[in-house]
């Protein structure tokens, strides 16, 4: 049924109002409500929504649950980079990512460091955080003692919950009492640590916390929250590669100084070491999100990471001794290969079959291995071309796709740009020349 788009005034009025009940309307309701309400033509908007619903009527609904209020799919490009070797093993790594030139450096790199050794990781550690923040006035030692007393109990409540974990290895690792009353009068913590194995564990945390803190709880005894914590310190890895100087190619010392220069003044000028973490996460949020897992949990993660020594750095480094240039990246990363999204999602499933059924922690290598990648083809392009080069090549088809170009148009003016810069302006007044022709 076509619904008439109101006026100007009358869509000013709805926009003023606020909705009851909205959630409980059908999908067809809420969009006719959206488009009749905030769209001058309200059939237009319809049609946009509308054509990114999955033919699939059981892959749509999926989606549809995933969230609350769907209303359509935003879509992704999905992406593949070949030629990574980490660890002696080949891998072709997926990337869900809309900047044109995230896949294309992934693979320049991937195939660049695959004739120099590749790449090399390690995880150094696997433990995950969570807190009962709680607030007590009272004696410290009464508190402790209490403590002594009840942790055997806090550790019996969540044994339903930890039973399966448990199984697979993991479960909590300790509960400590944390005194943070010198940062804030009456504040205190129960400082939990766990091993999630190959789930990234979010639910498995906040459940455990939650019983923990319903055991703990007395009269005295303040709970205020039962969280996670997505600083993860202690769940690190490290990737990185290592050549000779010579291998990096034609004027490789001046290329290793520059690189090694470029690292440096992100080590030490926040401004630049953002836009550097920028492009390593260019690369990490590519991965996380094409394998189903939590990209701002990585990316609150990793920023607070780099700022572990006081002040906001580089999350990569590296170093040049005895002629041999070594880069290297240290990244804390909660990632899971089962349960969540990545069991829901036939994509993410896709991509973990494509990655080899990674466990968790082969999957935390490959990610520090996309960003590690994604900076040094960043680092690369900075310090001797620019990126503005390769940025435009990439973003040309963007361009012609704004101008409406048809594909023999698109051919000639992709080759015509080969040999020249691209910019938005030299686009369109070649564009206009081939359509006047
Ligand atoms: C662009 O998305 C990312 C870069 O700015 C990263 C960097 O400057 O290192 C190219």
């Amino acid at each position: 049924m076509l619904s008439v788009s109101l006026n100007l005034f009358k869509r000013l009025e709805l926009m003023t109002k606020t909705v009851s009940g909205f959630s409980k309307l059908t999908k067809q309701e809420k969009i006719n409500w959206l488009t009749k309400t905030f769209f001058a033509d309200a059939e237009a908007a319809k049609k946009t929504l509308k054509k990114y619903w999955n033919d699939d009527v059981e892959l749509q609904q999926l989606h549809d649950e995933f969230i609350e209020n769907t209303v359509s799919n935003f879509y992704l490009p999905y992406g593949v980079a070949p030629n990574f070797k980490i660890n002696g093993r080949n891998y072709v790594i997926p990337m869900a990512v809309e900047e044109s030139s995230v896949v294309a450096a992934a693979s320049l790199v991937a195939k660049f460091w695959s004739t120099r050794g590749g790449f090399n990781a390690e995880v150094i550690s696997t433990t995950k955080i969570g807190h009962v923040h709680f607030m007590f006035d009272g004696n410290f030692a009464e508190l402790e003692n209490y403590f002594k007393q009840v942790k055997s109990k806090l550790l019996e409540a969540t044994e339903s919950i930890t039973k399966n974990m448990r199984k697979r290895g993991g479960g909590i690792l300790d509960i400590e009492l944390r005194n943070k009353t010198e940062k804030l009068n009456n504040y205190y913590q129960l400082y939990v640590s766990f091993d999630t194995k190959d789930s990234m564990g979010a639910n498995f945390i906040n459940s455990c916390l939650e019983e923990v803190a319903r055991t703990f709880r007395k009269e005295g005894i303040e709970i205020v929250m039962s969280i996670l914590s997505n600083y993860i310190p202690d769940c690190l890895v490290k990737a990185e590669v290592s050549c000779k100087i010579e291998d990096l190619g034609e004027n490789g010392q001046e290329f290793a100084q520059k690189f090694y220069q470029a690292v440096q003044i992100a080590n030490v000028e926040p401004y630049r070491a953002v836009t550097h973490n920028k492009g390593i996460m260019n690369g990490i949020d590519a991965v996380v999100l094409a394998t189903g897992n939590d990209f701002r949990a990585v990316e609150a993660g990793a920023h607070a990471y780099a700022s572990k020594d006081g002040q906001y750095k580089s999350l990569t480094n590296c170093l040049i001794e005895d002629d041999i240039f070594k880069f290297w990246i240290e990244i804390p990363l909660a990632l899971g290969t089962v349960g969540g999204l990545t069991a829901l999602h036939p994509l993410a499933k896709l991509s973990l079959e494509l990655l080899q059924k990674p466990s968790a922690k082969d999957l935390m290598q490959i990610v520090a291995v996309a960003g590690l990648a994604q900076n040094f083809a960043a680092l690369r392009a900075l310090v001797t071309t620019g990126i503005q080069e390769g940025h435009m090549k990439m973003h040309l088809q963007n361009i012609l796709n704004q101008l409406g170009a048809s594909e023999n148009e698109k051919k000639q003016l992709i080759e015509h740009f080969k040999k020249r810069s691209v910019t938005h302006t030299a686009v369109v007044e070649e564009f206009d020349k081939i359509r006047i022709q």
